[in-house]
């Protein structure tokens, strides 16, 4: 008989494909994480080889291996060979000190490599390349308005999960789903929000901004265009109270007065999207509560949930922004990567963003006849002198497509209100200026200079020309009658091409 290395049981079928895949799979991790580590990033694809499909490989392999020396010593002992007939351990042989070290070395190799996996596939899957484009079809949409947003640094984690092992472990139990979902392809389009049992944006947001920060108020220089032939500028400069409460002094005012601890805020919706709002309540510090309610339909949205507002009611989409064709056209115009002197430029760019096409490419090559045609048909001489012009026109209003619109997923502005402000969507006035009132017959503001003021408007150039610290009436670009004044903006204004 040739002398053995280790014990009998060891040398059959299962046990020996046991032991060759465990040393394979092992063999190629190791190579993956040198290729890993030598090329200095991660690739998500390449991780989930390296720490979750191959390391599953392996621990197959190694629970084969016991399962064949316990399968051999059956057989041995039902006598189909008599020399083994019971579990024989002494550390004197040298068989059994093979085996011993063999297996003692293996586990703690093994355990080791198992923690280093375990911490990779936990980095792996907590990365923003994970989350945006492991479902590339499916994320692209929330994946390209993050990358141009202001969190664009700030991890898909940092406000989908948060700090906390109970709400890794729930996103993880989702993610499962999710990862079902995609596969089996049975993911709505566009995908739903408000995200079901989000976590409260007070737990994620202020764990990096906080109500007591923000003081006092912040311009912002809106560009706008008129439709018109010479596609006249109207920008307008405003003052927004951002306000906020001061530790210090204790005093509370402005926009996020809503979120200052001494207020509390309550409503219900009545519709999913939380469009509709029909009943709120605001709990001062002191205990006295204010509630405002629909006079006509006294019970719409009874049934809804209460929701306490907080960050997520007006920054819903801190870092998924599709803007609306009148304003990213606005903004192409007013960084000159649309040039202004090209008649009706805006409002040809716009209604060729606000068309429905099947998929990108048709809608790429869709703008480009589109905008071409309309110079060479109406302005030929023109066009042909500022080739250059158009072709830089068609490229912008392009770019503007492929980052705002993803026919795959359905997704254009108008699936995703923005509630902060109130010029294209509800917004502000879902509550502000709406019928809610309290038995006293109080509404709630919407009073023009409550939020914000105007400190310019118009003006020839896109520089305001005048600046007024104590505030300026809005004056409607086109002559509306006042109704700007009496209706919501979204009553004529939805951002798309709907008033040419
Ligand atoms: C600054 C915080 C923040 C970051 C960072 C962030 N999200 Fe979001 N995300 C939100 C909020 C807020 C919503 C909408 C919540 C609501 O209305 O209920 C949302 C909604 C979504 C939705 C639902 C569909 C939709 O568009 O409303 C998906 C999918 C999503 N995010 C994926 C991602 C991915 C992938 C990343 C990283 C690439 C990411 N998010 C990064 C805050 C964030
Ligand atoms: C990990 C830190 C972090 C978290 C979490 C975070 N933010 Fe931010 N946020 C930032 C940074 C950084 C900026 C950019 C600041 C700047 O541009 O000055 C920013 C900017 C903003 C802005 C200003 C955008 C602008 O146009 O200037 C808003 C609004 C905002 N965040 C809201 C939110 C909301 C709502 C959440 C929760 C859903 C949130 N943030 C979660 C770090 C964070
Ligand atoms: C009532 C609606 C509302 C609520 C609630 C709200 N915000 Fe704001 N926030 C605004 C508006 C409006 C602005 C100014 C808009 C702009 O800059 O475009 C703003 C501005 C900001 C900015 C930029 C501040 C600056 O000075 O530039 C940050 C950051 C921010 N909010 C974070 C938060 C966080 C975090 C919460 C939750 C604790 C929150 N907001 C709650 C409406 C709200
Ligand atoms: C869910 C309803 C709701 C929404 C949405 C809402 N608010 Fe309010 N807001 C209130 C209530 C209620 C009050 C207090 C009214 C009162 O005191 O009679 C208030 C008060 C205010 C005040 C005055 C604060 C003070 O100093 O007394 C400002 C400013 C304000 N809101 C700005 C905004 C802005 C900007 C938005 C949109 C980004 C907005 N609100 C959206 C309910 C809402
Ligand atoms: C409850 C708060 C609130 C009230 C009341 C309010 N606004 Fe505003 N308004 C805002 C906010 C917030 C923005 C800025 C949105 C943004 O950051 O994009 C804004 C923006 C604007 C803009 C610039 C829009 C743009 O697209 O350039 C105009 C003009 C304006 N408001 C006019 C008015 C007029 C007129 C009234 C009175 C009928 C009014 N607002 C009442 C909150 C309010
Ligand atoms: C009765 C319908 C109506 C209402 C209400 C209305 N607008 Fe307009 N608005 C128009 C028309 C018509 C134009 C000119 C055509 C165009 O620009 O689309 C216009 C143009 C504008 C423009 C310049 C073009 C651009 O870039 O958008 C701004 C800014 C504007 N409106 C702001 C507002 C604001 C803010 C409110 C609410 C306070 C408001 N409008 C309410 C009908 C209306």
């Amino acid at each position: 008989m040739e002398k053995r290395h280790l014990p009998k049981s060891v040398y059959n079928w299962v046990t020996a494909s046991g032991a060759a895949l465990a040393v394979v799979s092992f063999a190629l991790i190791a190579l993956l994480l040198a290729i890993d580590v030598l090329a200095g990033r991660t690739s998500v694809y390449l991780g989930l080889l390296t720490f979750v499909a191959l390391p599953s490989v392996l621990v197959v392999g190694l629970v084969l291996i016991p399962v064949g020396m316990v399968l051999a010593h059956r057989r041995q002992a039902r006598g189909e060979t008599t020399r083994f007939s019971r579990i024989h351990f002494d550390l004197s042989e040298p068989a059994t000190r093979n085996a011993t070290t063999i297996f003692v070395t293996g586990t703690a190799v093994l355990l080791v490599a198992t923690a280093y996996g375990t911490y990779n596939a936990y980095r792996s899957t907590e990365s923003v390349e994970f989350c945006g484009t492991l479902c590339h079809d499916v994320m692209q949409p929330e994946y390209t308005a993050y990358q141009g947003s202001p969190h664009a640094r700030v991890a898909c984690v940092e406000c989908h999960i948060g700090s906390g092992a109970d709400w890794y472990v729930k996103s993880k139990l989702s993610g499962a789903y999710q990862v079902y979902a995609v596969t089996a392809g049975v993911y709505p389009t566009p995908i739903p929000t408000p995200v079901r049992n989000l976590r409260p944006a007070r737990e994620t947001c202020e764990e990096c901004h906080w109500p007591e920060k923000f003081f006092g108020g912040r311009q912002k220089l809106v560009p706008h265009f008129l439709p018109d032939e010479a596609n006249t500028p109207y920008p307008i400069s405003l003052l927004l109270k951002v306000g906020g409460a001061n530790a210090q002094t204790g005093q509370v005012e402005g926009i996020h007065w809503h979120v200052a601890r001494s207020n509390h805020i309550e409503y219900r919706a009545k519709d999913e999207a939380r469009e509709e709002i029909g009943w709120v309540r605001l709990t001062r510090a002191d205990g006295s509560a204010k509630e405002f309610r629909d006079p006509e339909g006294a019970d719409a949205g009874a049934a809804a949930a209460v929701r306490t507002m907080d960050c997520i009611d007006c920054h819903n989409r801190p870092s998924h922004r599709y803007r609306s064709p009148n304003q990213t056209v606005n903004q192409a115009i007013a960084a000159g990567r649309i040039d202004r002197s090209l008649p009706y430029i805006k409002r040809r760019a716009v209604m060729a963003l606000d068309t429905e096409y099947s998929d990108t490419t048709a809608a790429l090559t869709g703008i480009e006849t589109a905008l071409r045609d309309y110079y060479k048909a109406e302005y030929a001489d023109l066009a042909a002198q500022k080739s250059e012009a158009v072709d830089a026109a068609v490229a912008a209003v392009q770019g503007i497509y492929r980052t705002n619109f993803f026919p795959k997923m359905k997704v254009t502005w108008r699936q995703y209100p923005d509630h902060v402000g109130h010029s294209e969507y509800v917004g502000c006035f879902r509550c502000h200026g709406s019928n809610l009132q309290t038995a006293e017959g109080d509404r709630i503001s919407s009073d023009c200079t409550l939020c914000h003021t105007i400190l310019a408007q118009g003006g020839a150039d896109a520089v305001p020309t005048q600046l007024a610290p104590g505030g300026l009436e809005f004056a409607h670009p086109e002559d509306i009658g006042g109704a700007e004044k009496e209706t919501r903006c979204t009553e004529c204004h939805h951002g798309g091409a709907e008033l040419f």
